[in-house]
């Protein structure tokens, strides 16, 4: 089957395209924990292997109190979902309104769900140039145009950019002042939780906050996310999922994951340094600009006129090394592409790579 979803870690197809089996491939393009999963994960889902035979249990009551655990938060605040990509696409069918605004660059599945529930989504674009920093006034002015819900990722997704506590409680006063609802999604917010505007969010009734486990734990392939907003929003959230949308596996690697804090400590810890190494390497890359970020990845910006296609197909073909081309993201343009945090011998082998093909 074909299908048009342009993301990262599109890994399976790229392999069977290149004849060669996936893991010979460093996968740079999407953004996943290098560390894998951790100890506790691998052996809960040994030991759940047995519990198969039943159903998942439907109200994801030890995942919601090991949430309460590692947030700080009533376990009334949580809707458990099959990855964060299903509350997106629930979202739209309980937000009142048709017309969204999504500050861009940004993920992609956001238009796509919107569309799906025939909503209009424009996008307020933020300009490389500015580091990506948000004109308050003119998104203000924007709102102003009668958007019912805005769209907003922290630490941004392609560009990584973290924004401060007090620019997002700026935003959603703009929210409050013109009546949109703020969809805030924090899909890698674990790799710095205390920027998380989580504490905010439960306390009113026109925001939710989205985070996604499928990245700082490492297990896209079981899919698992939640949201966080106040319980009323919740329990609408949960239903819309229908009886047993998240499986037994997924729930038990979710709470063993919340419950290795070393594990997690260290994650945060390696990412912080290794993203500075690779951020200063490539820094020194005379073609390259690389933009801060909060999150596991970094985008970069090629300035000599090389396309970023060019440089994904000579890293694949040649040093079987896959990144992420960004020219389908809104107000991304072919000179860019984004790379993941990796461990520090892959981190190693793309800077390598990169010399060579850059001739530096
Ligand atoms: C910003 C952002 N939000 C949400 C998601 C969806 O994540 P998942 O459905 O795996 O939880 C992604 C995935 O790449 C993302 O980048």
């Amino acid at each position: 089957m074909s299908h048009s979803y342009q993301h990262g870690g599109n890994i399976f197809t790229v392999a069977r395209s290149l004849g060669v089996p996936p893991d010979v491939i460093s996968d740079f393009s999407a953004s996943i924990n290098p560390f894998g999963l951790s100890p506790l994960v691998r052996k809960s889902l040994i030991n759940a292997l047995d519990s198969l035979v039943h159903y998942p249990d439907s109200c994801h009551s030890e995942l919601k109190q090991a949430l309460a655990g590692y947030h700080n938060l009533s376990s009334a605040n949580f809707a458990i979902a099959n990855g964060s990509t299903e509350l997106i696409y629930n979202l739209p069918a309980i937000l009142p309104g048709k017309k969204a605004l999504i500050i861009s660059p940004s993920f992609s599945e956001y238009v796509r769900a919107l569309n799906q529930h025939s909503w209009d989504a424009e996008h307020f674009i933020l300009s490389p140039a500015n580091n990506f920093s948000i004109d308050i006034a003119a998104l203000e002015h924007s709102l102003s145009s009668g958007v019912d819900v805005l769209y907003f990722c922290n630490p941004g997704n392609p560009n990584g950019t973290l924004y401060p506590q007090r620019v997002i409680e700026k935003i959603y006063r703009l929210c409050i002042d013109s009546g949109a609802f703020m969809v805030l999604d924090e899909a890698f917010m674990d790799f710095c939780e205390e920027s998380s505007a989580k504490r905010f969010v439960v306390n009113y009734d026109n925001a939710v906050l989205l985070r996604s486990m499928t990245k700082f734990f490492g297990i896209p392939g079981l899919r698992l996310g939640y949201s966080i907003s106040n319980a009323t929003l919740a329990e609408r959230l949960a239903s819309l999922g229908g009886p047993w949308n998240v499986n037994t596996l997924a729930l038990v690697a979710g709470v063993a994951a919340l419950h290795d804090s070393e594990h997690n400590r260290r994650t945060i810890e390696f990412i912080r340094q290794e993203r500075r190494k690779l951020f200063e390497s490539l820094g020194q890359f005379p073609q390259f600009r690389v933009y801060p970020s909060g999150a596991n990845f970094l985008l970069v910006e090629i300035k000599d006129g090389t396309r970023n296609k060019k440089l994904k197909d000579q890293l694949l073909a040649h040093h079987r090394i896959l990144i992420r081309d960004c020219s389908n993201f809104a107000g991304l343009s072919d000179s860019f592409f984004r790379i993941a945090v990796r461990s520090g011998g892959e981190n190693q082998l793309l800077l390598e790579s990169l010399r060579k093909i850059m001739k530096l």
